[in-house]
């Protein structure tokens, strides 16, 4: 279903939106739903449950499940359960790794995978890229790359550094340093190539000094989480805020929230990365990495709109307008005739405090929980259906389409 002036029938429903704001719904292009092959962190049908209800209508989710969707076949297995499951629409991205260059072109040359995922650190997962695969990266394959980027040399010399500690601080472990020496590698090699490159969530001052130095002339745009704009080395919650690239210092936060004024950020995406509250209070050095965010990017926005940190046209930039652009979503992001009917409804009204009971992810928690946010979106629309109200699934039986780089305009 899509936006356009001549209905091909009479309206099923009519509703009323004076005085309420409707826009395109978020594409959250960096979730991590962990399926196959984590039930107990998260699934297709739970993921994007959580997505909807916050006004997030496409996802695109990234290579680290089990199997990884490094290959052709690991990519449609993963289609398959969205295809089956997923109540909100979704992309896919492909793996790199040294031996799937040429799967990857074929996934790309398609136009069905959404993009090229680099971990140039190791994460939650193997370390599969090291340098010279990284240059081969950028000299044999085609298409967007999509980068974590943090230098495993340096990630490597502090882990040993702190391999005593018991308690060490994870920012400290995996220091501001590492992100930077990774953007300073990417943005030469982005540049040497002329190849387009979305670095996910930039957390410190010292990547947007390097990428400032270079704005207008290199190919890169920028992705932030939400959880690296509102959490800090300050706000604590141990291992539940451990998540790669770390929760930075306050001045690291602050940069950022200029950054995202300035234009100098491009995306939101959530990084949502659910794991359980068990995994979450193993020792330190044995708790996974990660943050779950899908369903609470868009009540957050709406508490910066409210206490004027952000304009409402900012947000829909942010979360829709340009990540269709860098994708190449060529029917999402906007509300216009010819475009897919995704859409999110919502009223400014006063915020409320976050409780677990607002949350759909497996998963059941969330830092931000208590935090003062706006309530999830009165509506949620997928291709025209009403599938989400204040934060409740009201049709379980919409399912979304894959979305598709370079899928023509209508
Ligand atoms: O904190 C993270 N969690 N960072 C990543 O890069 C991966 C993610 C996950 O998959 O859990
Ligand atoms: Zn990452
Ligand atoms: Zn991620």
């Amino acid at each position: 279903m899509y936006v356009g002036a001549r209905p091909a029938g009479p309206a099923r429903r009519k509703t009323a939106a004076i005085g309420k704001f409707l826009v395109p719904g978020i594409i959250d292009t960096h979730v991590h739903f962990r399926s196959p092959g984590h039930p107990h962190k998260e699934d297709w049908a739970s993921g994007s449950r959580a997505a909807v209800s916050g006004g997030v209508t496409t996802v695109c989710d990234m290579p680290n499940t089990s199997p990884p969707t490094l290959t052709r076949a690991a990519w449609e297995e993963k289609r398959s359960l969205a295809a089956v499951a997923s109540r909100a629409n979704y992309g896919l991205w492909v793996g790199a790794a040294s031996d799937n260059l040429h799967e990857i072109n074929e996934l790309m040359d398609s136009g069905d995978a959404c993009g090229i995922k680099v971990f140039m650190g190791a994460s939650t997962g193997p370390l599969l890229v090291d340098d010279a695969t990284l240059l081969r990266i950028f000299l044999e394959t085609r298409g967007l790359l999509g980068v974590h980027a943090e230098d495993e040399a340096l990630l490597v010399g502090a882990r040993e550094r702190f391999a005593g500690n018991l308690t060490p601080e994870h920012n400290e472990v995996r220091p501001p340093a590492a992100a930077a020496a990774a953007v300073k590698r990417l943005i030469e090699l982005s540049r040497a190539h002329e190849r387009s490159v979305h670095i996910c969530h930039i957390s410190t001052s010292a990547e947007l000094a390097l990428l400032e130095d270079v704005r207008g002339v290199v190919p890169v745009t920028t992705e932030a989480s939400p959880h690296h704009l509102w959490l800090s080395t300050e706000t604590g919650q141990g291992n539940f805020t451990k998540c790669n690239p770390p929760i930075r210092d306050e001045v690291d936060r602050r940069a950022l929230w200029t950054a995202v004024r300035r234009h100098r950020i491009d995306t939101i995406g959530s990084d949502h990365a659910p794991h359980t509250r068990e995994e979450k209070q193993l020792p330190y050095w044995d708790a996974p990495s990660g943050i779950p965010g899908v369903e609470t990017t868009f009540s957050l926005l709406v508490a910066a709109i409210r206490q004027g940190r952000l304009s409402i046209e900012r947000m829909v930039q942010l979360c829709a307008e340009t990540p269709a652009r860098i994708f190449g979503f060529s029917r999402k992001g906007w509300i216009k005739p010819g475009y897919d009917a995704d859409f999110a409804l919502f009223a400014e009204s006063d915020l409320v405090k976050l409780t677990n009971a607002d949350l759909l992810t497996r998963v059941g928690w969330s830092p931000f929980v208590g935090q003062k946010v706006g309530a999830k979106p009165e509506q949620v629309y997928v291709s025209g259906q009403l599938v989400a109200q204040r934060g409740r699934i009201v049709d379980d039986a919409v399912r979304g389409t894959l979305v598709r780089p370079g899928d023509a305009r209508a």
